[in-house]
């Protein structure tokens, strides 16, 4: 008996060297330790020594037992760490590897636009302040010359808050703002969103921007707007694009103009986006009609001056190609990426 429990212990010491995982631990264990295991199954023989001998065999089993333990307990601390090392290995971060491509996101093309068009203006003196959007009728229309029977006083162009109150359809309301609160030389820009009633298709959406601008000081002549607007066309689409002048009415200029750019598409020799005329229509303006200084408390006797205002969509899709107003709203990703820097 006593060599059958040390051969037990002994193999089982052999196997234990061979463990590779707690789990082949875990068999061995219950194989030889467990209820129905070699040597549990020798005490369960006992029926079978003789009663002297029992004791001893009892204390030969709990003997192997105890050494049998021990060595799996401690092959078991061996195993845990050994296990530990490999995942720490598998799960080891190479902080020397580049790191991933972060996708950047890009300034809108109309904020480019923007930020080009106050560089432009900003670099020849103007000042650029802002007005509300939501405007008192007597700024948008009244003080402009705009009569109340006018067709821009339509609610079908304009959006009414309140008999008084409008959505700015235009930003020529800063211009009535500024000149009632300064005193010339007045030179500003203002850049906002205007409002109007229209459908949204590709050149046309009820919310959209426009760039105003306002000189006013002693001797400005209609050749101070042409050279301000050349220099500005120059600066923003490149040499060889200049300006048209084309009569046309504002209530609040006049003489007033319509003003088309050499198409920088390309170059004035005509193509598709000019609809083969060279030129492409841009912004309204004029002197400031001298009713409209006077409604404002400027003297006109001593002062004149120029005002212009542009679509600033219309910019920004000649400058970049874009056909269609709409990707400027949608804000899809596919198109915006086209801009980064
Ligand atoms: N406010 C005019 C428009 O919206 C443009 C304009 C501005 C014309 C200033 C003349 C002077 O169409």
């Amino acid at each position: 008996m006593r060599e059958k429990v040390l051969e037990i212990t002994n193999r089982t010491l052999e196997e234990l060297k061979t463990c590779q995982d707690s789990q082949a631990l875990e068999q061995l264990r219950v194989r030889v330790l467990g209820k129905k295991g070699e040597l549990t199954s020798i005490l369960r023989g006992m029926g079978q020594v003789e009663p002297e001998m029992r004791p001893k065999v009892g204390q030969w089993v709990n003997e192997a037992r105890e050494t049998i333990e021990n060595a799996i307990s401690e092959s078991q601390k061996e195993i845990a760490k050994r296990e530990k090392e490999k995942r720490l290995q598998a799960e080891a971060i190479d902080v020397t590897l580049p790191v991933n491509d972060r996708s950047a996101g890009s300034l809108h093309p109309m904020t480019l636009v923007l930020e080009e068009l106050f560089d432009i203006f900003t670099g020849m003196g103007f000042e650029a302040v802002e007005g509300p959007e939501v405007e008192f009728d007597h700024y948008n229309f009244e003080l402009m010359n705009i009569p109340k029977n006018h067709p821009a006083r339509d609610a079908q162009d304009t959006f009414y808050i309140d008999d008084n109150i409008v959505l700015r359809t235009h930003t020529s309301p800063v211009q009535a703002r500024i000149m009632t609160t300064r005193k010339p030389p007045i030179r500003i820009v203002s850049f906002g969103r205007v409002y109007r009633a229209d459908e949204a298709d590709a050149t046309h959406s009820p919310v959209f921007h426009q760039l105003e601008g306002l000189v006013i000081d002693e001797n400005i002549s209609m050749g101070d707007l042409k050279g301000t607007l050349d220099t500005f066309a120059r600066r923003l689409y490149g040499d060889g694009v200049t300006t048209r002048f084309r009569p046309s009415f504002f209530p609040f200029t006049e003489p007033s103009a319509e003003v088309d750019l050499t198409c920088a598409a390309c170059r004035g020799k005509g193509c598709r986006i000019c609809k083969d005329t060279g030129w492409i229509e841009v912004l309204g303006s004029g002197m400031v009609n001298p009713k409209v200084l006077e409604m404002c408390g400027i003297d006109s006797k001593k002062y004149s001056g120029f005002a212009f205002g542009m679509g600033v969509e219309r910019l920004a899709n000649l400058k970049y190609n874009v056909p269609d107003m709409r990707y400027l709203y949608e804000n899809d990703i596919r198109f915006l990426k086209h801009f980064r820097g």
